[in-house]
C-alpha cells in the first residue's frame, strides 16, 4: 500500500457533506465578496501576516521560469513576491472563488503590467474544472486559505495532483498563539472569526503525512505556521 494510503478513508470521513460544503462556501464567498475592497487595508498584512507569506515564499526556493499555482489567491497579496521569484519567464495561476477578490488582484496585475499571471474564478474544491488539461506546476501555494476553504481536503488533493513530480507545496496558515502570545489569543480568535478561518484545522499536518522532507516554522508566537515540502505522489495511472 502506498505511504499514507490508509489515511485516505479517514480523510474522506472528515470531508463535509456536499450540501453543507456548498452552504459554507457560499457563506465564505459572501464574507470575502462584501469585504474585498477593504481586505488589503484591514487584513493586518504589514504588521502581522506579511512575515508568513515572505518567509514561506523564501522557503519554497522558486527559480526563474517556475510555474506556481496560488490557491485561494484573494486580492493577490502573494503575487509580488511570487512574481519576483519566477520572473518574466515564469507563470502564475491564481484561483479564488470570489470574483470581487479577484477583481482587486486584476487591478494589481494591470498596475504592474504583468503578463504572465492568470486568474481563475471558482471553488478550489473543484480545481480540475479550473485547470487546463495537462497543466502542471512546479509549486503550489496556499496562503491563509486552507483554513478557510470548506472542503479543504479536496482542494489539497486537486492541487497536489496538479504538481509535477518533485514539485513543492507551501502552506501558510493560522493557529492560536502559544507561550506568552496566549495573551493575544482573543485578538487572534477575532481575526480568525472575521476571516472565516478555523484555527484548529492545522492543515500543514496534511503535508507532513506525505512529504518526508517537510520543514515547519512558526511566526508571531505560533499564530502563523509555515510548512514547505515535496509531497510523494502515487504514480499516475496510464491513460
Ligand atoms: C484569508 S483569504 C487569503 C487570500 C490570500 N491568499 C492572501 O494571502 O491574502 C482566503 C481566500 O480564500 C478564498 N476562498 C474561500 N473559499 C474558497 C473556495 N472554496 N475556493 C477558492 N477560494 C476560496 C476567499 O475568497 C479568500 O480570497
Amino acid at each position: 500500500m502506498a505511504a499514507g494510503a490508509w489515511l485516505k478513508p479517514l480523510a474522506d470521513a472528515r470531508r463535509p457533506a456536499p450540501r453543507h460544503a456548498e452552504r459554507m462556501t457560499r457563506f465564505a464567498l459572501h464574507r470575502y465578496g462584501s469585504g474585498a475592497r477593504l481586505y488589503d487595508m484591514l487584513s493586518l498584512e504589514r504588521p502581522v501576516y506579511r512575515v508568513g507569506r515572505a518567509r514561506g515564499v523564501d522557503l519554497l526556493g522558486l527559480r526563474h521560469g517556475d510555474r506556481v499555482l496560488d490557491v485561494g489567491s484573494g486580492t493577490g497579496l502573494s503575487l509580488p513576491s511570487l512574481r519576483r521569484a519566477v520572473g518574466e519567464r515564469g507563470k502564475l495561476v491564481g484561483v479564488d472563488a470570489s470574483a470581487q477578490m479577484l477583481a482587486i488582484a486584476r487591478r494589481r496585475i494591470a498596475a504592474q503590467g504583468w503578463t504572465n499571471v492568470d486568474l481563475r474564478c471558482g471553488d478550489a474544491a473543484h480545481l480540475e474544472t479550473l485547470l487546463r488539461s495537462g497543466e502542471s506546476f512546479d509549486a503550489v501555494l496556499f496562503a491563509y486559505a486552507l483554513s478557510v476553504i470548506t472542503d479543504w481536503e479536496r482542494a489539497w488533493d486537486g492541487a497536489v495532483a496538479a504538481l509535477r513530480p518533485g514539485g513543492r507545496v507551501l502552506i501558510v496558515d493560522l493557529a492560536l498563539p502559544i507561550g506568552w502570545g496566549r495573551l493575544l489569543s482573543p485578538l487572534a480568535r477575532f481575526a480568525c472569526f472575521v476571516g472565516g478561518s478555523d484555527p484548529r484545522r492545522e492543515p500543514w499536518r496534511r503535508l507532513f503525512e506525505c512529504a518526508p522532507d517537510a520543514v515547519h516554522a512558526i511566526a508571531r508566537c505560533g499564530h502563523i505556521h509555515l510548512a514547505v515540502g515535496t509531497p510523494v505522489q502515487a504514480p499516475k495511472a496510464a491513460a
